[in-house]
């Protein structure tokens, strides 16, 4: 095993805009030296006052002690030349996203460093292995990929492009272990691990708004309060900045040679073309001006609660349904499995939706009255699920489903017949295309789940939640979703085949 970096070794951070400042903040309170350079004259030592100062804020907030922040923020020096790294053994380029640009500064450092010395670039979406090949010793190069900010976010991605020498990846691996910080090893393909996997969180509920599934607020509550993610895609892609999160999508889709995995969607285009780029301009999907209130999600008015209820065998999401009525003293009866039926009410029979529309499930099952109820990360927990009902359905029966789910406590988000609504069809999608980075070799199954839960806060692995809710689940989802779209989008991963034939479960 490689032993990280001593903290005798002095590190050197370029960049000291919001991710190099944050890395330099890291280095130094792990107990390195740490030189910072930008070539912004005065902006190495502006981040570094504030990087004191966040010292002083932890040590006020009894994180430090008074002499650690001291101590910490002493190691901090603010270099205006390239030479100044020359007793560097680890340097992490933390500067403009642009190949040229990066290939250029690692060139001119060759010519100033120690041939022991490694070098790490905090790209988010340029390949490491192309910044390497302007490189004389490309074998010392590894993508060294923390998250904003830097100083809170656990997850570090240890990038190895094709000329990678393990021995780096490994001993930059230990030293963000070393950091305080939890690394990942990936290869250098586009996007890495997270904002590669992360795409479909966008793109399934940009598609759901673009067929009219239902309004942003209502998408948003569901994901959040069924699905148990921290913030919905729409009001996260607010944040992140339509313009930021559009280019993502854009590089991450050139870089897989347009695969339609990763189309990214004309909504989308549209804000950014109007200059709606979220947050930081008061106006993306939502109007973040001030005084603006925010829409509320859309929730089906309280009906008649229904006294025929039957909930049918033992799957997550019946468990869930009858802990709910007991604990509301509802009387209901329980009864052996029959299908994929969870519960019925009145002339209704509620499922779990499979990727099929309600209209289509109705159609097959010859169940006229068929209501579809979302994944949820936790039946037992959500307090909102989004339901689908067939065109077949009548509005009585419709009724006392929505009725059943309401009397067991749920918000109900009645979305229109949209197949695998919203929380299934995206975390059929993540783990979809988790999958497939496995099983492309860009990291292990454990790293992925890793990487998105604490890259992106994802309340559970998309590995681990596949398995939840059973890999023949997810496969069934993505094959109806396939026959619906027809779009190569909605392919199979192989390993997910794989799983689903060899019956064994991701490791
Ligand atoms: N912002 C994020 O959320 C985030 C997250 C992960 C990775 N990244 C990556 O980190 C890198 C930096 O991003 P950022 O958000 O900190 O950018 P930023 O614009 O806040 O900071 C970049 C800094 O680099 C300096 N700089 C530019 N060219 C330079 C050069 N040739 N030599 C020395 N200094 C130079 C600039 O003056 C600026 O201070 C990029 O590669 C970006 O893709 C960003």
């Amino acid at each position: 095993m490689s032993q990280a970096l001593s903290t005798q070794n002095v590190v050197a951070v370029i960049g000291a805009g919001a991710m190099g400042a944050g890395i330099a903040q890291v280095a130094a309170a792990a107990g390195h030296t740490v030189k910072l350079l930008d070539n912004r004259p005065g902006a190495a030592a502006q981040a570094i006052t504030g990087i004191r100062a966040q010292f002083e804020k932890m040590a006020a907030k009894g994180k430090l002690t008074a002499e650690a922040a001291l101590a910490a923020g002493a190691r901090l020096q603010a270099v205006e030349q390239l030479a100044d790294l020359a007793d560097a053994s680890l340097v992490v380029e933390a500067i403009l996203e642009n190949l040229q640009v990066k290939q250029t500064l690692f060139k001119d450092l060759e010519a100033v460093v120690s041939a022991g010395c490694m070098l790490a670039s905090n790209t988010s979406s340029i390949s490491i292995t192309a910044i390497g090949a302007a490189l004389q010793l490309p074998q010392r190069l590894a993508g060294l990929h923390f998250f904003n900010p830097a100083p809170l976010m656990a997850l570090v991605e240890v990038v190895s492009g094709l000329a990678t020498d393990p021995d780096v990846a490994n001993t930059l691996f230990a030293t963000a272990a070393a950091w305080g910080k939890t690394p990942v090893h990936a290869k250098s393909t586009p996007g890495f691990i997270v904002n590669r996997v992360a795409r479909p969180y966008y793109a399934e509920a940009l598609r759901v708004l673009q067929e009219g599934g239902a309004d942003c607020a209502t998408l948003d509550a569901c994901c959040r309060e069924a699905g148990g993610f921290r913030m919905g895609p729409f009001e996260l892609m607010d944040m992140i900045g339509h313009d930021v999160n559009f280019a993502v999508t854009n590089s991450v889709w050139r870089a897989f040679f347009n695969d339609p995995r990763f189309l990214p969607s004309l909504i989308q285009q549209d804000l950014v073309d109007a200059g709606y780029l979220g947050k930081k301009t008061g106006r993306g999907f939502y109007d973040h001006s001030a005084g603006a209130v925010k829409p509320l999600s859309a929730t089906v008015p309280a009906q008649v609660q229904p006294h025929d209820i039957v909930v049918y065998g033992t799957s997550n999401a019946a468990q869930a349904l009858v802990a709910r009525l007991k604990a509301r003293n509802l009387s209901f009866t329980q009864a052996q499995a029959s299908g994929d039926t969870v519960a019925t009410a009145g002339s209704a029979t509620l499922r779990v939706t499979d990727g099929r529309s309600a209209t289509r499930c109705a159609f097959e099952t010859k169940t006229p009255n068929t209501v579809l109820m979302d994944l949820a990360l936790d039946y037992g927990a959500a307090t909102r699920l989004a339901i689908s009902v067939a065109a077949q359905c009548d509005r009585a029966a419709a009724s006392s489903a929505i009725g059943l789910l309401q009397a067991a406590g749920f918000a109900v988000s009645q979305l229109q017949d949209i197949p695998g609504l919203i929380v299934m069809r995206t975390v059929a999608m993540l783990a979809n295309e988790a999958s497939d980075a496995v099983n492309q070799g860009v990291c292990d199954a454990a790293a992925v789940d890793t990487a998105m839960c604490l890259g992106v806060n994802y309340p559970l692995g998309p590995l681990a939640w596949a398995r939840a809710i059973g890999i023949g689940t997810v496969s069934t989802v993505l094959t109806h979703l396939a026959q619906t779209y027809v779009e190569d989008r909605y392919r199979t991963s192989p390993l997910i085949q794989h799983q689903l034939f060899s019956a064994k479960v991701f490791s």
